[in-house]
């Protein structure tokens, strides 16, 4: 590990590559980072005089990128991830994922594998997570406390639900209430890294009156929120039959407040109309796009393009277990091949995702989820990969298709550092 004191003030030198914009990659050979506690104060092709005296860290030909962000996934999932691919969404969540979460109320169960999660998601260099727990306060106490410990950033919510599911997951509201504040209690001035978020499942397993009130405890203590969204053809038509009183899936959460009257992600995203897009730009939720999960369970392809031409926030998910692989570098491969697909269905009007743009929403997309993050602009949080791509192969190629060459080929074995807020984290030693 790379000592560094607090209030020290580092020098980090390597082939530097980021993009602060959507379509947009800055790169700069053999350039220097400059980073004070956790914060990034400038990156030059040279080392300015007034930095000559301080420490300096020289990655040689490595490249320096920012961490990964993972806008979605499902902590109880991890235990099933490459299994179960044969169903649809809803008998998926009945036939293999509920009875999963289920084994998480056992604190032992909960112990073995978060704690496998979490070196899963330090090794894929996904520095920033948003993740759905399960319904069980305990287990998701231990999560956070375990990402705390790690050293890794992450929002985390105990996923709500009063209606339409197993015995054995179905908590009256009331309780909902009382453990999700205990939660926020505890957790939200604990660690900058690693805080709560309010988590209604989808509409089906959210009673109105559970909607309205994870609305009023997020607004009252200013928690973010998370839940999906219009991801498969037979959930949207049960929303309709349960809410046939409100226009779209989205004026339900709307109407409750929970979306974007606190920060908000929604998953998936699939078929959502004009109205609910332009209602997600005007009230700045995001997208949590899941190509992976998309594809496995047949839901279908989202059209990001048109999130992104509306100027809707968007962020990659490996949504794992419906996504199958818990790295953000090979989703982003994903959400490429799914927009190429998604061109050719909408008769070549939806231009695809360039290299460029599945990095940004993979770095800055999602980590503007948790404020200047994803990239190495002035203030923004140190969070960077460091990758040593020779064993890819020593060709003269530019740094862009160095990174896209790692992106599409290279593995985790090609991550010699990961950085957090300024920290060079090593693995958890649980
Ligand atoms: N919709 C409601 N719950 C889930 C879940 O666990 N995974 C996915 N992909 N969609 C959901
Ligand atoms: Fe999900």
């Amino acid at each position: 590990m790379l000592t560094k004191n607090h209030n020290d003030i580092c020098a980090y030198k390597g082939n530097i590559i980021w993009s602060s914009q959507l379509g947009k990659l800055q790169s700069i050979e053999k350039g220097y980072i400059i980073v004070q506690d956790n914060n990034i104060k400038g990156v030059f092709s040279y080392l300015p005089a007034q930095y000559n005296n301080i420490t300096l860290k020289d990655f040689g030909n490595k490249l320096i990128i920012p961490g990964f962000v993972d806008l979605h996934l499902h902590a109880p999932q991890f235990a099933n991830r490459g299994m179960g691919m044969d169903k649809e969404l809803l008998q998926w969540l009945e036939k293999y994922t509920f009875p999963e979460e289920g084994k998480f109320s056992s604190l032992d169960y909960a112990k073995t594998i978060y704690k496998e999660l979490i070196k899963e998601i330090w090794k894929q260099g996904i520095t920033r997570s948003v993740i759905f727990s399960s319904i069980h306060k305990n287990s998701t106490r231990l999560l956070l406390d375990y990402f705390i410990k790690a050293g890794l950033g992450a929002y985390i919510g105990k996923v709500a639900m009063d209606r339409n599911c197993p015995d054995y997951l179905i908590q009256p509201t009331e309780v909902i209430l009382e453990e999700t504040e205990e939660i926020i209690i505890a957790y939200n001035n604990k660690s900058n890294l690693v805080k709560p978020i309010i988590t209604p499942r989808f509409i089906p397993t959210c009673t109105p009156s559970l909607l309205k009130k994870l609305g009023e405890l997020a607004y009252k203590y200013n928690i973010p929120i998370q839940s999906h969204i219009s991801e498969n053809f037979r959930e949207i038509e049960w929303v309709k039959n349960l809410h046939p009183e409100f226009e779209n899936y989205a004026e339900i959460y709307n109407h409750y407040g929970c979306f974007g009257q606190v920060p908000t992600v929604m998953a998936h995203c699939i078929y959502n109309t004009e109205e609910e897009i332009d209602l997600m730009n005007k009230n700045g939720v995001y997208a949590a796009h899941c190509p992976d999960a998309n594809y496995n369970l047949a839901n279908g392809i989202m059209p990001a393009r048109k999130f992104l031409d509306k100027d809707v926030k968007v962020g990659l998910g490996t949504d794992i277990g419906a996504g199958h692989k818990l790295s953000i570098k090979d989703t982003m491969v994903s959400a490429i091949q799914a927009s190429k697909l998604k061109w050719l269905k909408s008769n070549k009007t939806l231009k695809w995702l360039t290299i460029e743009e599945a990095f940004y929403l993979g770095t800055k997309g999602g980590g503007s989820f948790f404020g200047k993050v994803g990239s190495f602009e002035e203030g923004f949080e140190f969070d960077a990969l460091i990758i040593d791509d020779t064993p890819l192969g020593t060709t003269n190629i530019s740094l862009k298709e160095r990174l896209e060459r790692f992106i599409y080929i290279g593995d985790d074995r090609n991550i010699t550092h990961r950085f957090v807020g300024g920290k060079d984290i090593s693995k958890p030693n649980f």
